[in-house]
């Protein structure tokens, strides 16, 4: 019985520990986000073809981790930004939702 238990204490604390490793790959400020909306909202919003229209590829070369936008919040800027410039009408949490999928897919900011 004290085995069992012993166990059981040892799986829940694997638990935990794999499920705030998960956390600490997803910025702040994405944790809430609804990455399926985003992913719908960028579909919807042809953000890939203006994009691809500019740089001859697939739209996705764009995305440069690299570049300017270095931080989570630099990225949801940029989001916010396009938001504003092409009147895409997206609310606050469309744009937290967007920037996560792109950081998801391309920049892969971890915090
Ligand atoms: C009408 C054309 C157009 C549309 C539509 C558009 N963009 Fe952009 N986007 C641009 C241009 C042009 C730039 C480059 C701006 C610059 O480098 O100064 C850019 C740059 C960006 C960047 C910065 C890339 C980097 O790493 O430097 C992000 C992020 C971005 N757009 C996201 C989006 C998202 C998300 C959408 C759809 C919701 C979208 N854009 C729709 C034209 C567009």
């Amino acid at each position: 019985m004290n085995t069992a238990l012993g166990i059981r204490s040892w799986l829940a604390a694997g638990a935990l520990g794999l499920g705030s490793a998960a956390m600490a790959q997803t910025p702040a400020i994405f944790k809430d986000a609804d990455l399926k909306l985003g992913e719908k909202l960028i579909a919807e919003n042809k953000c890939s073809e203006c994009h691809a229209r500019k740089w001859a590829d697939d739209g996705n070369a764009i995305y440069r981790p690299k570049g300017r936008i270095n931080t989570p919040s630099a990225l949801r800027s940029m989001v916010e930004s396009c938001n504003t410039e092409m009147n895409l009408g997206l609310f606050p949490e469309d744009v937290t939702a967007v920037a996560a999928v792109l950081n998801r897919d391309h920049y892969k900011f971890k915090q």
